[in-house]
């Protein structure tokens, strides 16, 4: 089992527990976590899932893969990307995850 906390703008902070593999995207919707909307369902297409990985996890998390991140960098024409920025439908729940934190952004892509 893994928990990750999503963090509202606001700070409001919800940690939702689950099972290693799971995307991290898949773990707010089936909790319904606020700010993730995910609508093209995990397939890199809407970018409706974009977190702001916590410093202190991103290393560990990882860089985005490079369709993700040129998804990513077209995106900061719109929205404020930061370099800690994912789509959290890239980023699977492994037992090195377990506490993971992620920042919901106050603003997602208009669709
Ligand atoms: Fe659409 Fe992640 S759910 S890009």
């Amino acid at each position: 089992m893994a928990r990750v906390t999503y963090v509202q703008p606001d700070g409001s902070e919800r940690t939702c527990t689950n099972f290693e593999g799971m995307a991290v995207m898949h773990l707010a919707i089936a909790n319904l976590v606020d700010g993730i909307d995910a609508l093209c369902g995990g397939v890199r297409q809407c970018a409706t899932c974009h977190v702001f990985v916590d410093d202190a996890w991103s290393a560990r998390v990882g860089p985005p893969g490079p369709e993700e991140g040129e998804m990513l960098d077209a995106l900061a024409d719109f929205i404020e990307v930061k370099p800690t920025s994912r789509l959290s439908c890239q980023i699977h729940i492994t037992e090195e995850l377990d506490g993971l934190r992620v920042h919901i952004p106050k603003e997602q892509p208009g669709i």
